[in-house]
């Protein structure tokens, strides 16, 4: 649970401070995201399972601030049942929010002629219905205070049914139907909902996926994802040239796309 003492320096009228939720923040794009977020003065509330990750990443961050500007929560996302106390503990630690990300996915490959509901099972647990657990409390809690940002890490993956990984690509649709919903509900009340959209990244998600391309670094994905923050965009791919890769994709007609293997 929370590990570091003391707590934030409170926003004050003069002094007014942005503090983010980052769930999935202890490797790869999530703990790239946490270095630029609190570069800009966000302070951060920092999930994930591996603690020992998590601890050095906010020592690091503290250190190179001189104060806290990160804390780490140990939190398995699959645990639904105790996220609303937990949220009500990172809200009385860092004194409100301002943005919630939910960064924390799985992939679990299954050979092009195997089925595992064991993976599959595993993969919606964490990257779909984890989502839902944090984003309801978050939504309800933006719609009353009308005001907030929510971004999900969805993919590129989930816009066609490939034959290498269906459950990813079902979870990841699943999880842009569900924030373009959440967009519809609240922008009304003005908070922003935006959902990334990432081609490949290297982080250990991909080290032993083939026949990745156009591969960027977790830093230049958390640089765009933090500049269509401060835009407050409602959909991002990155690098961009995927947004149009993609157009043509979901074009293809299933006839052909079904005999593509990748
Ligand atoms: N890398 C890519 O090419 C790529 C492309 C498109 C989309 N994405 C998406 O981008 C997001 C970040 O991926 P990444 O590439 O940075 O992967 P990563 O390096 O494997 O990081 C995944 C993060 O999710 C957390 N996580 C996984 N299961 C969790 C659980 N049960 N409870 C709490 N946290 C959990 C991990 O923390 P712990 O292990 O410490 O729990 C870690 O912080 C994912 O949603 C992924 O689907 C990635």
């Amino acid at each position: 649970m929370s590990d570091t003492k003391p707590l934030p320096p409170r926003a004050t009228p003069l002094q007014p401070r942005r503090r983010a939720i980052i769930v999935g923040a202890s490797i790869g794009i999530g703990a790239a995201m946490a270095r630029r977020l609190a570069l800009e003065g966000y302070t951060l509330a920092l999930l994930a399972r591996q603690e020992e990750m998590l601890r050095g990443l906010c020592a690091e961050i503290n250190t190179q601030f001189n104060e806290t500007r990160a804390i780490a929560y140990a939190h398995d996302v699959t645990d639904y049942d105790s996220v609303p106390a937990l949220l009500q503990r990172i809200l009385s630690d860092l004194g409100g929010l301002d943005l919630f990300i939910y960064n924390a996915g799985i992939s679990l490959p299954v050979g092009l002629k195997k089925f595992d509901f064991e993976k599959d099972h595993r993969t919606i647990e964490t990257n779909l219905l984890g989502a839902l657990a944090w984003l309801n409390p978050v939504a309800a809690m933006f719609q009353s205070l009308r005001s907030g940002q929510i971004v999900g890490l969805s993919s590129v993956a989930g816009e066609r049914g490939r034959v290498g990984n269906p459950a990813y690509n079902a979870s990841k649709a699943a999880l842009s139907c569900y924030l373009e919903a959440l967009r519809n509900r609240l922008s009304r009340y003005g908070v922003n909902v935006l959902t990334v959209k990432p081609g490949f990244v290297d982080t250990a998600m991909i080290k032993d996926t083939k026949g990745t391309f156009w591969v960027i670094p977790a830093d230049q994905a958390a640089k765009d994802i933090c500049r269509a923050i401060r835009k407050r965009r409602q959909e991002l791919y990155t690098p961009a040239r995927w947004r149009w890769v993609m157009f043509i994709v979901r074009n293809i007609p299933s006839v052909i796309f079904r005999r593509l293997i990748f």
